[in-house]
């Protein structure tokens, strides 16, 4: 199997930046994740650099949703990544991972009250989703005394190849403003007094392996970016989103880079804003691409069984990770303690969740399996811990950040006392 350069095999062992995942294991215990930060600031360098030589004024903003660890949001930040939020919690995490204010945008299809207090007194730009939204942060700017500087999500009804369930610009989507209304949305933002009018915002969907979706929005929002410039917006910033996807089947998936991704996309947007003739920040938005293939999540096998096919029990289900249950994504598996050694059964590893769904890999090759053998599930950097849940009464395993060969844990594991410890007895209990 292909690997990236940070996952090695020695010794018949699956090595993360050198280091023996199985020390790993030994050492914090089972399930958990293990991240090399070298990686995630390899792949920003390459999305920077990428669009960076092709355009001046461009602005990495890492989608927080992907991976809401501080630490790693710090790696980003020192960087100079800024970072999409999509509440007042990733907000506040990007702030404290050392984000610059200006290099945040503040997304949401559903805000509440308090989060567009938040993005007023922290002076924090907001990609608008409605109308209503508008005249709310309106009203909210006016209450603080300030003007509050925003973009409205564009939703250019754009059919892409990946599970319906992440695309988000199709026509049907939850998300955005019809592109076709978006000129009266921008009228409407020039006559509120509070609220001033600076960017354009999209995304398209994740794990997008196909570069001329892309390539389609961004036109799109170059022909938005005329109309608007005509109108009398000054546009400092276009959005184009994020959604680059990464080759979860490495030996079969196409590999789109940042360069392919770069290559294609800039010189639309270049075109286009020349011909509104105005230099216009070119913000990007990425998150699975920064760090879904820096992470493995390391998995005991507590048993195996041969029923109507051959299955692995482990110690990690759903509960740490939903991808396979909630879009039957795949992700590849290692056995990481018998790493070349011959594939000669095949496996379905399952979780210890009480659902049939708590399923990682199905039928897969892997060497004869036993109680203890340690298995890698790939490529859990990007939506794995951070949508994860305490399901059936499991506390959240631990999390191990690498820079090089040295590891320190970013995340304590759960443990018991915090499944109560948010809980309280009505008055009636006590
Ligand atoms: N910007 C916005 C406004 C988004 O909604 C998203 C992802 C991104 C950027 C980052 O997209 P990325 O570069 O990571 O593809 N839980 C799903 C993915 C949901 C993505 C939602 N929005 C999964 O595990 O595949």
């Amino acid at each position: 199997m292909k690997l990236p350069p940070h996952l090695t095999i020695q010794n018949g062992r699956l090595h993360i930046n050198g280091k023996d995942c199985i020390a790993l294991a030994e050492k914090y215990g089972t399930p958990l994740y293990v991240t090399s930060e070298d990686r995630v600031a390899e792949q920003f360098e390459k999305y920077q650099k990428a669009l960076g030589t092709r355009y001046p004024k461009v602005r990495v903003l890492f989608a927080a949703k992907a991976n809401g660890n501080l630490a790693l949001m710090r790696v980003l930040a020192q960087k100079g990544a800024g970072a999409d939020v999509f509440s007042g919690g990733e907000l506040q995490l990007a702030l404290e991972a050392g984000m610059d204010p200006e290099k945040l945008l503040f997304n949401g299809s559903s805000k509440t009250p308090a989060d567009l207090q938040l993005a007023v007194e922290k002076g924090i730009r907001v990609s608008l989703d409605s109308l209503d939204e508008l005249h709310q942060l309106d009203a909210t700017a006016r209450a603080a005394g300030t003007v509050s500087e925003v973009a409205f999500r564009v939703n250019p009804a754009l059919t892409v190849p990946t599970h319906p369930k992440i695309a988000t610009g199709l026509a049907t989507s939850k998300f955005g403003i019809p592109h076709g209304q978006i000129p009266a949305a921008y009228r409407e933002a020039l006559a509120c007094k509070n609220i001033r009018p600076v960017g354009i915002h999209c995304h398209i969907g994740s794990q997008i392996l196909d570069i001329e979706p892309f390539a389609r929005a961004a036109e799109v929002m170059v022909r938005i970016a005329k109309e608007l410039t005509e109108m009398g917006v000054n546009l400092k910033f276009i959005d184009l989103g994020g959604g680059l996807g990464i080759p979860y089947h490495h030996d079969t998936d196409p590999a789109p880079a940042a360069e392919d991704y770069a290559a294609k996309v800039v010189p639309i947007f270049k075109a286009g804003v020349e011909a509104c003739g105005i230099t216009p920040e070119l913000w990007v938005e990425p998150g699975r691409f920064l760090v879904a293939d820096s992470t493995v999540l390391l998995t005991r096998v507590n048993s195996t069984k041969s029923a109507h096919k051959r299955f692995a029990n482990v110690d990690a289900g759903f509960n740490l990770l939903i991808r396979p249950a909630m879009y039957n994504s795949y992700h590849e598996v290692i056995a990481a303690n018998k790493a070349d050694a011959p594939l000669t059964k095949e496996y379905t590893v399952t979780g210890p969740i009480c659902e049939t769904g708590d399923i990682f890999a199905e039928n897969r090759p892997l060497p004869e399996l036993a109680a203890g053998d340690i298995i890698a599930v790939l490529d859990t950097g990007a939506y794995g811990y951070a949508m994860s849940s305490q399901y059936n009464g499991r506390p959240r395993c631990p999390e191990v950040l690498l820079k090089g060969t040295e590891a320190g844990l970013m995340r304590r594991g759960e443990t018991l006392s915090d499944l109560t410890a948010a809980m309280e007895h009505p008055a009636w209990q006590k």
